[in-house]
């Protein structure tokens, strides 16, 4: 019988060197300390042996019994606590990524901050806009053709006609009448039209809105706040030309292009070869929309300026399509 027992302890200490994981030692547990394991079988048969013999072989028996329960106590425990070492503590960490500002807002930014210096108040608006503001109270009644240009994205509503602003001119009157004259503020914002895009117009993009009021504002004041803006937004001189033009809220009205950077002057599909690009429209505030505001046309004057911040940009980065601002391509929007 102790040859027996030594034979399935010296069996129990080989199989242990072979035990790697938790179902291994399960499989040694029922081997050999299990219901029908070999240390059951064995207790069997001593139990049939005589009184004397049983005794001697009873004790040998709970001695490698304990020495095989000792050898599974010790593997289960070596084994449970490499269980909870699932990650390696020294390996590097995922790198989290950082967001940052769209071109458009970090512009913007710039922009505000360049006119504040300026003496330029913030002011915003909001994107839905009654017909009043963004039409009639800019001397473009109902059937005004100046309209068509604009009459575009309007908005269901039982009591008033609203729309999305199709410019950022439609606060002017609503801050005329709100503000002390003399004023000069900033109307930054999102504007939307029915486009046609290409890659100089899209059909959302944002405006600055430069509106001052007092007793010697005049057109060459609003030359020289665009002189000091575009140089301090392109940290160098560029060629300007102001062009006559015609808003129905101005009077007399400019359009203001500057050199394509782009294609130095050269000509290219974004400035329509003209060596130009379009970047804002501009003028003395016309005496109706003073009116509007209540503001006293023979003593006071305005002007008032409207700049495509899209195009600004496209001009300073070198961007050569419009669309890419809102494409929501990282490839892009990562580059700035
Ligand atoms: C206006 O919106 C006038 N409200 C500007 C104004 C304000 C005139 C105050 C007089 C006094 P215009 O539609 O030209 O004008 O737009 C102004 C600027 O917005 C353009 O010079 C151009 O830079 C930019 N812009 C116009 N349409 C688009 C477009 N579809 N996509 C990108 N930029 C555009």
């Amino acid at each position: 019988m102790k040859e027996e027992l030594d034979n399935i302890l010296k069996e129990a200490q080989e199989v242990k060197n072979n035990i790697k994981n938790l179902q291994d030692l399960e499989n040694f547990r029922i081997k050999f300390l299990g219901k029908k394991g070999l240390l059951k079988k064995i207790l069997e048969k001593i139990i049939e042996l005589p009184e004397n013999e049983r005794r001697e072989s009873g004790a040998y028996f709970n001695f490698v019994k304990d020495e095989i329960e000792k050898i599974y106590e010790e593997l289960k425990k070596k084994l449970e606590s490499k269980q909870f070492v699932k990650f390696d503590i020294h390996h590097p960490g995922r790198k989290i990524e950082k967001g940052h500002l769209h071109i458009l807002t970090q512009a913007i930014d710039k922009i505000v901050n360049i006119f504040s210096k300026m003496g330029f108040d913030l002011e915003l608006g909001i994107e839905i806009v009654t017909e009043y503001e963004n039409f009639d109270s800019l001397n473009m009644p109902q059937d005004h053709p100046s309209r068509d240009m604009w009459d575009t994205l309007w908005i269901k509503s039982d009591k008033q006609r609203l729309l999305l602003r199709t410019h950022t001119s439609a606060h002017q009157v609503e801050i005329l009448k709100n503000r002390n004259i003399p004023l000069k503020v900033i109307i930054p914002g999102k504007v939307y039209r029915h486009e046609a895009t290409d890659s100089r117009h899209e059909m959302q993009f944002h405006q600055l809105e430069g509106l001052a009021v007092g007793e010697s504002c005049n057109l060459q004041e609003l030359k020289g706040v665009f002189y000091i803006f575009f140089e301090e937004f392109f940290g160098r001189k560029l060629d300007i030309i102001f062009r006559t033009s015609y808003f129905p809220f101005t009077e007399p009205s400019l359009e203001v292009d500057i050199e394509c950077i782009l294609c130095n002057g050269k000509g290219c599909e974004v400035c329509k070869n003209t060596g130009y690009l379009e970047v804002a429209g501009a003028g003395m505030i016309h005496p109706f929309v003073l009116k509007q505001a209540m503001i006293d046309t023979n003593k006071y004057y305005g002007y008032a300026f409207g700049l495509g911040i899209e195009r600004l940009v496209m001009l300073k980065y070198n961007i050569p399509d419009v669309r890419l601002f809102h494409s929501g391509d990282l490839r892009f929007i990562r580059q700035f």
